[in-house]
This record gives C-alpha cells, structure tokens and sequence, in this order.
C-alpha cells in the first residue's frame, strides 16, 4: 500500500471499493416519500431494507449512518459492494451509490458594484475611483430597496462553516427571524448559542460520513472544531459574498482592494450547513473534504429548515456521474420540488471541454469571470522588457535587482531532478541568492511556499512563472517577498534574457488597486467548460459571475494563505475560484425571491439566464482566457446581470413534473410513484429551459418551448423572434410573432433548427460544437437564449 501516498485519497476510494468484501459508505435513494409517515416510521422502513442484506439487527443499527427522511427519502450506511447490489435490485429503490468525499471549487468589496449593484461610494483607497453616476448605479440602488437588501429571505450554505465573530455576519439593525424559520443553532467546540443571532439564524453540522473515511474526528489532527466554526475561511468567505452586511474600511492584507464589503443580499438571513472538513494532517490549502453523505443530510435538513436559496460551492473531479448517483443532483431535485433555488459551482478544471460539474438542469451551474478591479504590479527587465500585472504582495522593493532563475542557484542533487526550479524548501543557495530576484515555477509546492523559500536563502523579489501545462491564469498571491506571477510565454523571455546577458537584473513593481480595467468581464481559465458530460442536451454552465480575486470574509483560525507556517491572520481575504462566482449567483437569487416571492425556481434561473450579458463593458463579446470571444460553454448564457433579472419579461417555467419527464430521457427514474415514464421519452432538448443544445444533429430537430408573461402592466405586449444561427444550420421559429394580453399567460412556440449542406461546414467543424442564440424582444425587453448544436 506503499504506492497509496503517491495519490489523493480521492482516487484511492474507487481502488478500494474493487476489492469484493471491502465496506464502503453507500447512499440507498428511494425518490420521494409516499403518504404521510411520521418521521420514526420513515426510519423504520429504511431499517427494514438495511436488515433484509445485513445478518443481525444490531449490525443493520450500526451500519446506518443517516436516515434521509424529511424530504429526500433515502439513508446512508456501511455496506459491502454485495450487499449495495443486492439493496439495488429491490422495487422502490431508485439508485444505490458510493458515497465519494468531494472538494470545493476554490481555486468582497468590488464585485457587486460591479455588475450595478453597490449602493455607496466605497471610501478609502479607491475615492479616486468615482464610478460614474450612470443607470447602472441608480438602478442598482432602486433594485437593492425594493428587494429590501434581501430581507425576509433565507440563504443556506452548504459548506465548512462560518466564522461568526466577522463584522459581516453581525445582525444590528435586523429585524426578527423569519416566523417560517424552523432550524436550529447547533452548538459544539467554540460555538455556543450566542454564536447564533438574527444574521446566522441557524447552523449545524454533519460529520459522519466524514468520519466514515478519515475515523474519528481528533481536533488536534484536523486542525478542525468539531462545530459550525469554519477553521479555514472557504465558509465564511463564500456566506459574506452572498448575504454579508455592509462593512467600510475593509481590505485584504497590504491595503489592497480598499473599500466597504457587502454581500449580494446583505439582509437576508443565513444558514449554516457545515458538511466539510479539514483532512487528517492536511495543510488547509490541501483538498478539504466533504462526504457526499454529509452534504445530503445538510440538504435535507436545509429545506425542512425553510431556507429559499442553498449555495453550494462544492463539486467533484469525474464529470460522468449520473444524476441518480450524484448526492447534489439528489438533493436539489428535491430542494427545486419546494421551489428553492440551489446555485452550485461549475468547477475549476477548465479549460479544457467537458469539465463540469453539477450539470443537473435544477440547479444553477456558475462559471467565473474576472471583475474589472486589477491590483496592478509589474516587472522591468535590465532589457527594457516591461510587463504589468497582478500582484497583491504588500512587501515593496524599490530598485532593480540581480535576477537568476532557480535552477541555476539550486543545491548540488536536486539540480538533476525536474524539481530544480520549483523553489522548494530547502532547496536554493542563500550564498547564490542573497539580495537578488529568483525565477521559481509552478508544478510542486505552494506558490506561497517558494515565496517563503526565497526569502529564507536571502533574496528579495521573486518572478513565480507558470509552466505550459499551467496554463495562462496567473494567480496574486499575499506572498512573503515582492512577487509577479507570470504566464508561459514571458517565463521564455525572462530565461532568454538571463541566458544572454552577462549582469540580468529585475524589477518588480509593487501592485496597486486599479478599477475599470478592461477588458471586463473576461472568462477565467479554469472556470469548467461544457458540453455537459452527463447530458449535453442541456446547454450547460447556465451563467458567469464574478471568481477571480474576490475579497470576502476570513476565517480567524486561518492565515491569509492558508499555510500554517503562515502566522499572519487578515479578517478580509481574497479567494479564487468557481466557488466565489456561486454564492454572487445565490445573492442575486435572494434579491430575487424578495421582489418576486412567488416565482418558481426555474423562472427566477430563467430572469437570470434570458437577461446575462455576453459582452463585456466595452460593448465587446466576453473574451476567454486565450484572448479570443469566448463561447456559451465557457459563460452559458452570460454574465449575470440581477438589476435587469427583476424584469425580464418572459420566463421559460419549468415544473417538477417537467423535470421528472426530462429525468427520463437520461434514465432517472421511479423519483415518484405518481409519475410513469411515457412510453415514447421526449427527447432531453425539450425540457423547457432557457438555453438550447442540440448534440449531433442530423437534418432538423424541431425544438418545443413555452414562454410565460411576467412583464409589468395590463397592456398587450408584442415579442418578435430573431436569432443569430450558429454556422452550418438555420434556426426559425414557429410562429415568430408572440402577442400577450395579460400578465401569467403561456404561449408555446418551436423553434427548427436545420443543418445546412454538407458544402457549408469542412471537416475541422463538423462535429464541432457551433453557437449562437435567439431572442424575443418587445421593444423593451430582450428574453435571450444562446443555442449550441453539433452536426452528426
Ligand atoms: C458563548 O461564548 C462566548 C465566547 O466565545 C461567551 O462570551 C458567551 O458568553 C457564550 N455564551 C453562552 C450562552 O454560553
Ligand atoms: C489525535 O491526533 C494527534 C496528532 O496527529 C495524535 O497525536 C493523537 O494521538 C490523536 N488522538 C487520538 C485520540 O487518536
Ligand atoms: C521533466 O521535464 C521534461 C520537460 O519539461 C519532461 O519532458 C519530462 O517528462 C519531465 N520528467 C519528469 C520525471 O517529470
Ligand atoms: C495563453 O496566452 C497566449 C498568448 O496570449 C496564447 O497564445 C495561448 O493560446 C494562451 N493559452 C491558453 C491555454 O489559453
Ligand atoms: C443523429 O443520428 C444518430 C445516428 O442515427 C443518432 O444517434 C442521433 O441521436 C441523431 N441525432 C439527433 C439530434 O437526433
Ligand atoms: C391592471 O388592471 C387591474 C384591473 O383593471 C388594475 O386593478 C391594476 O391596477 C392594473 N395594473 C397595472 C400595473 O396597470
Ligand atoms: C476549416 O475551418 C477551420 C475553422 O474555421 C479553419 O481554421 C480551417 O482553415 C478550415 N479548413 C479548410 C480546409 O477550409
């Protein structure tokens, strides 16, 4: 089991499951409840199914590690793979599946002024930076009052906990909790009852499933507390930037990105589910954990709890899962079935195709972008060669400086070895960088640990290059000595100019905050790109909000990056990541909820899709990483855009029994006994979504949707259809005229989308996924929807 230490745990579960009598965390999933059974009788009756394969009743009682019984109906317990298959043959089941740990997507001051939601001037460093008092400011504060800052609404975390001292959890000034709140402040180590108040309304904590894999919880080991505390900042950092109150003077360590921090809906209420935890042993930059049992559990008591929104900023590595074998896709599908809005991450492995997660069409999927704040630093060469950059180290040198790339300075040994530039402890020679700027790569280590690495041997500035297989995304850190992060591209120029010149030396400028940076927004590059790979019938990521750099609250129990070599502590931090763009998407979504409390889940992710932005604030497409327009798999249907969601007037409204009927066209079935699938399965394109994709498409594929009018007043309103057909086919829609007479009436249409001839497409294309988008507009509104197809 030597070879075990080579990889994460994470792709160690399945080689373990392989072997036949090896006990494995299983989810047994039933769908839906049937008739009313008191909770005791739901437990029961999962009891019985767990002691029909097991040999005694006190082995089934010891194996059961949750009974899912208020609106999942389903448990999770100890089994063998042949114990799981034979709980997987018998009527009523749905699906049976391995619980795996999951990890989050992480890879604020600015972003909601951003996309036109900041009430405020910020103060501070950036007064400079007068926004300009122009629709977009008055509109964000109109939308911001009559969603009363988001008050009345309850947003539920699924994440590692919170940090409740945080000025952007206090509740001064709140009104009462919500009477419909039915949750409950769970206490544990260092989280007491006071730790709750009218902000955090409720908090509990699930560690079984966690437990089932790492053992016993040990606090010394875990660096965790066995509560709802968040011991490392992903909690509370992602709860501030959804519903956060406003709080001035904030910055990240250095002074950087000064200004007032605000959540999207800074008078909701928040929830606290904390399913994930710090690995035995593990830095807290390492993979965290969060049992897909745990997470389950968190939901199903989310919506008995009565909260309308849930973030989840938590995905998975394998984009091929099923829904029925998916905790999340489980667990929405029924928050969705009580009309609450779940927003999860699309995920960080992008951007390569096919990397998503949480691709279920009940859930929002949350690509991120960039935001139009850069904290700008630079590097001069002693060549003239001049680059400007992020950087958010607050540690200044004020002149040029010797220059030498790592491996050229590295102790006899590792020189051989590919490591040599990697700047690991240990491994430079202070007699050769004492007082000089170090080129180190990425690849292995942290990136803070090289920075430390390099003031340890003496020097004073570091040049952090990525390799090619890195990629573009450079990523500012607060690192321990003056630092730029670079791409590839300039790694080749820095080493050709210490190759050829006799006396190299560097500068590296420090960084400064610098708002409306262009272009904005852009993708990030390892946001996760579509097609979905679960059904690419569903056009997915559904929108892009705001994920690079993004300031937030902080957990006090951990440093700025998250090293514990790192003593330094910040209240405010900066973090990257799928994960941040999410709980932006939830803030928008309580907003929402408060202004249109009746609207179904589907027609709020609906305002939020059709009226996206696909370009950027200089009226351009949004650029992807590599600098050319970047496409509906990389931003869905936009970035999103809340202060024009409370208006969008139409919606495509899809019900649950709309997703029962898609869930048959990719083979989740028997949810629902009430429902049977028919026996001719409409295709999954036909799921009433506000986006379309068409995979291999033949000769013409004639799609159906229904439109509803939520648009203001009793007047007649008049949509005409126009489109933008993607290359190689045409798209029309039958008929291209819809007319309403009052607000709630449906109209269906279709839209036929037609390969052209083979002549129009060459070989490289075909096949390709092609993009485009059609609308409906009534001189006001523009309801939007981008289409991909791929020709067969
Ligand atoms: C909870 O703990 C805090 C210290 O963190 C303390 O001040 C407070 O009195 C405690 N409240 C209760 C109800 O024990
Ligand atoms: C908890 O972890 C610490 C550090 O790894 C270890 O020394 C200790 O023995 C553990 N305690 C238990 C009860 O396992
Ligand atoms: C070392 O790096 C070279 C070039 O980047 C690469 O081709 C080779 O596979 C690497 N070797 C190891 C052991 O990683
Ligand atoms: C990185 O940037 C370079 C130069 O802008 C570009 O040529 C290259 O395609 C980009 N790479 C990726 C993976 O986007
Ligand atoms: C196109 O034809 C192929 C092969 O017959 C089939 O698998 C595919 O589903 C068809 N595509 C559509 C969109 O109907
Ligand atoms: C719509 O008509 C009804 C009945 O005539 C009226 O009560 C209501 O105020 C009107 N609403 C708007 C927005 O004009
Ligand atoms: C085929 O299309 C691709 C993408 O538009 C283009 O780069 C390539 O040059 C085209 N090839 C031919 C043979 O026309």
């Amino acid at each position: 089991m030597k070879l075990s230490f080579l990889f994460p745990l994470l792709f160690l579960v399945p080689f373990l499951a392989s072997c036949a009598d090896k006990k494995q965390v299983y989810i047994v999933y039933f769908g839906e409840h049937k008739g009313d059974k008191a909770l005791h009788e739901i437990e029961e009756h999962h009891h019985s199914y767990l002691q029909s394969v097991k040999e005694s009743e006190e082995d089934a009682r010891s194996s059961l590690l949750y009974s899912y019984k208020h609106s999942i109906n389903g448990f999770a317990a100890v089994l063998t793979p042949d114990e799981a298959s034979k709980l997987e043959k018998l009527e009523e089941v749905v699906s049976v599946f391995e619980s795996h740990p999951r990890k989050y997507e992480t890879h604020t001051t600015r972003s909601w002024e951003f996309v036109g939601l900041e009430e405020e001037e910020t103060d501070g460093d950036d007064r400079r930076h007068k926004h300009d008092v122009d629709d977009r400011f008055r509109v964000g504060r109109n939308f911001l009052n009559k969603a009363k800052h988001g008050d009345g609404i309850i947003v539920g975390l699924v994440d590692n906990g919170v940090w409740p001292e945080s000025r952007s959890f206090s509740d001064k000034g709140m009104g009462p909790i919500p009477k419909s709140w039915k949750g409950i402040c769970q206490t544990g180590v260092a989280f007491n009852s006071s730790h709750c108040n009218r902000k955090i309304i409720g908090a509990r904590y699930y560690v079984k499933g966690y437990e089932s894999y790492y053992g016993p919880f040990n606090a010394t080991a875990n660096r965790d507390f066995l509560s709802p505390r968040d011991p490392a900042g992903h909690g509370s950092h992602t709860a501030s930037t959804a519903v956060g109150r406003r709080v001035n003077g904030v910055s990240a360590l250095g002074g950087f990105a000064m200004g007032s921090a605000s959540g999207g809906a800074p008078l909701a209420r928040l929830a606290i589910y904390k399913a994930c935890w710090i690995k035995p042993n593990a830095e807290k930059t390492d993979i965290n954990a969060c049992a897909e049992v745990d997470m389950l559990a968190a939901i199903d008591d989310a919506i008995a709890d009565g909260v309308h929104v849930i973030s989840i900023s938590i995905g998975m590595t394998d984009p091929l899962v099923p829904f029925s074998k998916d905790g999340i896709a489980i667990g929405a599908l029924h928050a969705m079935r009580r009309n609450i809005v779940v927003a999860a991450s699309a995920g960080n492995y992008g951007p390569k195709p096919g990397t998503l997660s949480n691709t279920a069409p009940w859930i929002i999927t949350v690509g991120a972008s960039t935001l139009d704040r850069a904290f700008v630093g630079g590097l001069v060469l002693g060549n003239g060669y001049t680059l400007k950059t992020e950087s958010i180290t607050a540690i200044k040198i004020d002149k040029f400086a010797p220059l030498v790339y790592a491996a050229n300075v590295v102790v006899p040994g590792i020189v051989a070895l590919n490591n040599s530039a990697q700047c690991l402890p240990n491994s430079l020679r202070p007699e050769l960088v004492n007082g000089k700027v170090v080129l180190c790569l990425r690849g292995a280590g942290s990136r803070i640990g090289k920075g430390i690495e390099v003031k340890r041997a003496g020097g004073v500035g570091m040049i952090l290059g990525n390799t090619p297989a890195i990629g573009n995304d450079t990523v500012p850190d607060p690192h321990f000595v003056a630092t730029v992060a670079v791409p590839p591209t300039v790694v080749e120029k820095i080493l050709d100019y210490i190759k050829t010149d006799k006396n190299p030396i560097a500068f590296i400028k420090p960084g400064k905050t610098v708002y409306k940076n262009q272009p904005a927004p852009s993708m990030t590059g390892f946001s996760s790109r579509g097609p979905s790979m679960v059904d690419p019938n569903i056009l997915k990521p559904d929108i892009t909000a705001p994920g690079l750099n993004i300031l937030a609250a902080w957990s006090g129990a951990d440093s700025p990056s998250k090293m514990s070599i790192d003593k330094r502590v910040a209240d405010y931090n900066f973090e990257t990541g799928t994960s941040m763009s999410c709980p932006h998407v939830a803030g928008a979504i309580a907003l929402l909820k408060a202004i249109h409390p009746k609207w179904s889940s589907a027609a709020i992710r609906s305002a939020l899709m059709t009226t996206a932005w696909m370009t950027n604030d200089e009226k351009k497409p949004i650029q992807d990483t590599n600098g050319l327009p970047a496409n509906p798999f990389a931003f869905g249907s936009g970035h999103f855009r809340p202060t024009k969601a409370a208006d969008p007037g139409l919606v495509y409204d899809a019900s649950y029994r709309d997703y029962l009927l898609y869930s048959c066209s990719v083979g989740f079935t028997g949810i629902d006994q009430t429902f049977i699938c028919p026996t001719k399965i409409p295709p999954g394109y036909n799921l009433n979504y506000p986006s379309v994709s068409i995979p291999n498409l033949n000769k013409t594929v004639t799609v159906k949707r229904t439109v509803t009018n939520v648009g203001d007043g009793n007047s007649t309103s008049t949509y005409v259809f126009s489109a933008k057909a993607p290359l190689g086919v045409s798209v029309k829609a039958k008929p291209s005229v819809l007319t309403f007479n009052r607000i709630g009436e449906k109209k269906r249409f279709k839209i036929v989308v037609t390969a052209g001839k083979d002549k129009m497409l060459n070989a490289t294309e075909k096949g390709q996924y092609q993009f485009g988008w059609f609308s409906w507009a009534d001189g006001y509104h523009v309801v939007r929807s981008p289409i991909a197809v791929s020709l067969a």
